[in-house]
């Protein structure tokens, strides 16, 4: 009798099927893995598994008994845990606070002995190196992930299901955490782990289930498939990520930053020592992310200006001056928060594709916006950028209405402008299926091609990879290294993402 089976769950939302009739069954001692595009349905089956959403058909057998968790509590309390995205964990109390938090009689100083004696042995026993006293504000994400496994350990959790665990992990965290999980696996829990990487998928599970479009597409054993079937079950063709080799990236240097640093409120500074960018080549930034991206791509751009030190563009010095000043002469910045910084989403497609110079000819003549400028140049960026509106109203529509991908495409189309020469792409293709991310990384290599220098900033180390001519790594707000193409391999890029340097690589 398997430990889960999930049989024909259906959920809509406002009409459209995020599940439709999907089918999953899990062991005692399995690894299932879950794979899916973005969208695909993958977090409401577990939500609704975890008691957080309600099916609207399907049965739910856990040990053989039909079940219906009305809330997490009730899904906890039968032995199921669930490690999500966004961790649920309290910053200001400690490891230990926070395991046994909402459990009862704790309150009793005997008791919270005997709570650390138990987190402790459950840490040991599993690799899950943790110190009880320490606050989870002083942890690092990592850290952080295997207070969360403890505590549903702690809850004595016979299935864990882990949403994209490995996202936030450095490579070496990766490989540490897989062997937790081999660990639980040996003595008998169930895990589902949810993942978009295939080489994850491939390594450390026993089954594999691949949603797509809110339907089960395939389930299949691990050691008898490979990536090209499952990335043809995931989107229906196989995947080109081969490396984009660049053209011999020139040695002449379009931008530096010369012991420029932040120093910001709360005590965290970025001080990123020396930075250059050559002309034609795409710099990729690898670091977990919170370790100075954000300073960085601010500093460039001109939001946020250097408390010491200096910028310079093409020789001149830039320090001092604004995001527009620095525009006009070519620096363009693909932002990550792009509902925030980069769009009006109430305007037009046609507006937002001119935000940035839309009061100067010719879109606008003796102060007049002229209309058909604008709409001219809408059409040809919906074209070149496969900018796809729905309905009718095509370059009319209001940006809230498009989807992510689409509003990403809308952001490039801009920021990829003619004269753009130095482009800071943060997280350019977070959060967009495996088609436009295809797509926006060809725009990236093509804008490099064309003699651009791109600073690609992003958490997805393959994305990095793939692009890169030269990788500099942040680690504490610090640039901790900065390798060539050729040397930069995935254990040399994890240990400088962790802090350790390059000497003693
Ligand atoms: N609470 C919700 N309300 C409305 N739509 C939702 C909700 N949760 C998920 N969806 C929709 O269901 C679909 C599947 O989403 P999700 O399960 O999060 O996918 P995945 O985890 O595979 O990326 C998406 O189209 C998403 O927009
Ligand atoms: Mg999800």
């Amino acid at each position: 009798m398997p430990l889960l089976e999930m049989k024909n769950i259906r959920k809509a939302f406002n009409g459209v099927y995020a599940n439709e009739d999907i089918s999953l069954s899990v062991d005692r001692g399995e690894i299932h893995a879950l794979l899916g595009e973005n969208g695909a349905g993958k977090t409401t089956l577990m939500n609704i598994l975890f008691g957080l959403y309600a099916a609207d058909g399907g049965e739910i057998l856990w040990k053989g008994r039909k079940v219906h968790f009305r809330s997490p509590k009730e899904a906890i309390a039968e032995g199921i845990g669930m490690v999500q995205q966004h961790f649920s964990l309290v910053n200001r109390m400690t490891v230990l606070d926070n395991v046994i938090l909402n459990l009862e009689g704790n309150s009793f100083v005997l008791k919270r002995d005997q709570a650390k004696t138990r987190l402790l042995e459950l840490a040991g026993k599993y690799g899950l190196h943790v110190d009880p006293d320490a606050l989870v504000s002083d942890l690092t994400v990592g850290e952080r992930q295997r207070v969360e496994i403890i505590k549903a350990l702690y809850r004595n959790a016979e299935l864990l299901i882990l949403d994209e665990p490995t996202g936030v992990l450095t490579p070496q965290e990766t490989a540490h955490f897989f062997e937790v999980l081999r660990n639980l696996r040996r003595e008998g829990y169930g895990i589902i782990i949810i993942t978009h990487r295939m080489s994850e998928i491939l390594a450390i599970s026993d089954r594999v289930t691949i949603l797509r479009d809110g339907k089960k597409a395939a389930d299949l054993v691990t050691s008898e498939t490979n990536a090209a079937e499952l990335s043809m079950y995931m989107i229906g063709r196989e995947l080109s990520e081969e490396r984009k080799a660049g053209g011999a990236p020139g040695t002449e240097t379009l931008f530096e930053l010369k012991g420029a640093s932040v120093h910001h409120k709360h005590g965290k500074s970025f001080a990123p020592a020396y930075l250059a960018v050559r002309k034609g080549e795409i710099l990729g930034i690898a670091g977990v992310e919170g370790n100075g991206q954000k300073d960085l791509a601010e500093l460039i751009t001109g939001i946020r200006k250097p408390s010491s030190g200096s910028l310079l563009f093409k020789g001149e010095d830039i320090s001092h001056m604004s995001v527009k000043e620095r525009y006009k002469r070519g620096i363009c910045y693909i932002s990550d928060d792009r509902q925030t910084d980069s769009l009006v989403t109430d305007m037009s497609i046609s507006e937002n594709l001119v935000l940035r110079d839309f009061a100067a000819e010719p879109f606008a003549k003796n102060g007049m916006i002229r209309k058909g400028a604008l709409l001219k140049n809408a059409a040809e960026k919906m074209e070149k950028y496969q900018i796809r509106a729905s309905g009718r109203t095509g370059a009319a529509t209001p940006v809230r209405l498009l989807s992510g991908g689409n509003q990403q495409k809308l952001i490039i189309a801009r920021e990829l402008a003619d004269d753009a020469e130095l482009i800071v792409a943060s997280q350019p293709t977070r959060g967009l299926d495996i088609g436009a991310t295809e797509f926006v990384r060809g725009l990236l290599s093509e804008a490099r091609d064309a003699g651009k220098s791109v600073v690609l900033i992003s958490a997805d180390l393959e994305e990095i990879m793939l692009l890169s001519d030269r990788i500099a790594v942040l680690f504490g707000g610090k640039i901790v290294g900065v390798l060539d193409r050729e040397e930069a391999t995935v254990r040399k890029l994890g240990l400088l993402m962790g802090g350790v340097t390059e000497d003693e690589t």
